[in-house]
């Protein structure tokens, strides 16, 4: 099964743990022992199976359990193992005390209720790690509840014990005279006859509320716990060293070479961004649809970028009318720090009438992308974005195909920029730059040829082999580069099972008829295993610094609002430590996800060796990413060397998880940063 399955079935288990106390303390308040004498056992059945789907569960990762294990699940045992002791010899004493529980009896079977409940909202909300606090504020909010059971079971009801007619609710005062259940003192008196009958007289409507009210302050108690247990935000070290008395360097001051290198040549652009009513003709869209979008030089996507290796880039941004506040990023190229486009962290938000110059050599090649880095989860979705492309100076020339193809949503359409019909003579090298710069994966499917992946994330595969008929999974912000060599037959390139890219071979009847076919049922090229392995030389294990990463949903901070949120060990941006890094260091992540949705885990400034997936060491070639996709349930193991001084953003690249909170920052001992240290939050919101 897997993890995320597990997950599943432990929280299902969780709920019906309470569902199951409840029942037997409720049916022990209405007195009906024989019931209670088959609920007991079914509750202590469940508890039983909670244990042991938690001790599943934790056969995955400590990172799935520990706050079940340290907190949830004792008390929820302890809780149950009492109820066992304290209510059951008082249904086995006889059919003469049927129906005398007593209050100590019924508190007893609503506590592990109580305790279920608490547990699964400290798993729920709080998440790992279990803080103090956390784990107080439940425990307390479990004794409030058996408090307050124990002061409704021996307070005299008002309330008439059947529902009353409308109207009548309030008025009944004739039992106001008699306990509505018999103390405990009282209680111990098994046995003996009941003057007042012998079921326990409590308004079970009255019962609930005041049961459900402690639940609920109980869990509102734990959010607001939460919400002020924010704690000092100090630097997390990863085991490695504190930070050295070193003098400082601002990321202001690190900046891009500004000559190109031997051979290369000066390339200026300037990007303008501004809102404009743009038309979109690819993809499913509808033809003719207008459509709001912010962009770079009126157009979605932006201008295309490219280079060849040694280039010095100029690329002037203006702002013209985005009120929001724009950067630009260089997905996946490692640039110096000031380059970066970090809004509040690299640079200061570009305003309408400011501007912003990135000067850089394009000392990488392969496929990339820029976007805007401020209000992200927004600008980006509205158009925000273009392809960034560097080719070695002599690359072959002649008559290859080489299609840059960025695959965005619009609106809930797909669109692929550079798609449709294309003809290549067959034997043409061709290659296709798949970049997908949603937020979501996207699958892709090449019908009609065998293909190799040449390239993951800008960077060469070792000894890539031919595969054909395989689907290929690309993470939100990521790019794969295809080859193949054009056959005399049509190809057709699928984004999520729909056609968006033809290739045909000429114009004859032979290859005019279509590539399609159904690729639904194409299984996935796993890349891990892809490839031929050569040593990299990254000394992993141990590394110099090792950061564990549990992404999950919870309560938190997000600036400065308490949210239910997108986090990280617990935590939202700005709220998570910085990870402290020295140059030189190996730096290793373990990246945990516990919750039911795809992280497209991205570092900034560096590629990442990926070492292995739920513990499956990769075997293929080395897999070197900027964005990985980190499924529900899954745990990754990244490894790379902090060569690039900076402040480093380090994120989900679903960017609306970003405005949620999962986002922190990796920052060099020595590194400061003159515009405020902290990412800004971006005022954008959809419209
Ligand atoms: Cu493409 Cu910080 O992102
Ligand atoms: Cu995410």
């Amino acid at each position: 099964m897997t993890t995320s399955a597990l997950i599943v079935l432990d929280h299902a288990a969780a709920l019906l743990c309470a569902v199951a106390w409840f029942a037997a303390g409720a049916t022990a308040a209405a007195g009906r022992a024989e019931l209670v004498r088959v609920l007991l056992p079914v509750a202590l059945l469940v508890t039983a199976l909670r244990v042991a789907s938690v001790a599943v569960l934790a056969g995955r990762g400590w990172w799935f359990v520990q706050e079940k294990a340290l907190f949830g699940l004792p008390v929820l045992v302890v809780a149950s193992v009492a109820a066992a002791l304290v209510a059951g010899p008082r249904l086995r004493s006889g059919a003469r005390s049927a129906g005398r529980i007593g209050a100590a009896g019924v508190v007893a079977l609503f506590v592990p209720a109580f305790a279920a409940v608490a547990g699964f909202a400290v798993t729920y909300f709080g998440g790992y790690p279990l803080t103090p606090g956390t784990a107080l504020i439940a425990f307390a909010s479990v004794v409030a509840g058996a408090l307050l059971t124990e002061r409704v079971l021996t307070t005299p009801s008002p309330d008439h014990p059947e529902p009353a007619p409308p109207g009548q609710a309030a008025s009944g005062t004739d039992r106001a005279e008699s306990p509505a259940v018999a103390p405990d003192e009282d209680a111990g008196a098994v046995g003996e006859p009941d003057a007042g009958g012998g079921a326990v007289e409590v308004s079970r409507r009255r019962f609930l509320g005041v049961a459900g009210g402690a639940v609920a302050v109980g869990a509102a108690g734990t959010g607001i716990g939460l919400v002020a247990w924010p704690g000092a935000v100090a630097a997390d070290q990863g085991g490695g060293p504190g930070p050295a008395a070193r003098p400082a360097v601002s990321v202001a001051d690190l900046r891009g070479a500004d000559t190109p290198g031997p051979g290369g040549v000066r390339r200026e652009h300037v990007l303008t961004a501004r809102k404009a009513t743009v038309r979109l003709d690819s993809g499913h869209l509808d033809s003719g649809r207008d459509f709001d979008a912010w962009t770079f030089d009126g157009a979605v996507p932006g201008p295309p970028i490219t280079a060849n290796r040694g280039d010095l880039l100029v690329v002037k941004l203006v702002n013209h009318d985005v009120e929001e506040g724009v950067t630009l990023h260089w997905h996946g190229y490692d640039l110096p720090c000031g380059e970066d486009g970090a809004a509040g962290v690299t640079q200061e938000v570009v305003a309408p009438g400011g501007e912003f110059v990135h000067r850089f050599r394009a000392d990488q090649v392969g496929t990339y992308w820029y976007h805007t880095h401020h209000a992200s989860h927004v600008g980006v979705r509205r158009g925000l974005y273009g392809a960034f492309v560097v080719r070695e100076r002599e690359e072959p020339a002649g008559a290859q195909v080489d299609l840059t193809l960025p695959v965005h949503t619009f609106e809930g359409g797909v669109t692929v920029a550079g798609g449709g019909e294309h003809t290549a003579p067959p034997g043409t090298p061709v290659r296709l730059r798949l970049i997908n710069t949603d937020s979501d994966p996207r699958r892709f499917t090449l019908a009609g040829t065998p293909f190799r992946v040449v390239a993951v994330d800008g960077r060469d595969l070792e000894q890539p082999g031919e595969v054909g008929r395989v689907s290929l999974h690309l993470p939100a912000g990521g790019r794969y580069d295809l080859v193949f060599t054009m056959p005399a037959t049509p190809v057709a390139l699928a984004v999520d099972g729909g056609v968006m890219v033809r290739l045909r071979p000429g114009a004859d009847d032979a290859s005019t008829k279509d590539a399609d076919e159904d690729t639904s049922g194409w299984p996935e090229l796993d890349l891990l295993t892809y490839g031929t392995p050569i040593p990299v030389g990254l000394r992993t294990d141990p590394a110099d610094r090792h950061f564990t990463l549990v992404l999950d949903r919870g309560l938190a901070v997000v600036d400065g609002s308490p949210a239910y949120a997108q986090t990280v060990n617990g935590r939202g941006h700005p709220s998570i430590p910085d990870q402290l890094v020295t140059e030189g260091d190996t730096v290793r992540f373990t990246v945990v996800n516990r919750s039911r949705e795809t992280h497209p885990w991205h570092l900034h400034g560096h590629p990442v060796l990926v070492l292995s997936r739920d513990g499956r060491p990769s075997t293929g070639s080395p897999l070197w990413v900027d964005t990985f996709d980190v499924r529900p349930g899954e745990v990754w193991e990244v490894a790379f060397r902090a060569t690039n001084p900076g402040i480093w953003m380090n994120h989900c690249h679903n960017l609306p998880h970003v405005h949620e909170g999962m986002m922190l920052q990796l920052r060099y001992d020595g590194v400061t940063s003159p515009f405020g240290g902290r990412h800004a939050a971006g005022s954008g919101h959809g419209h």
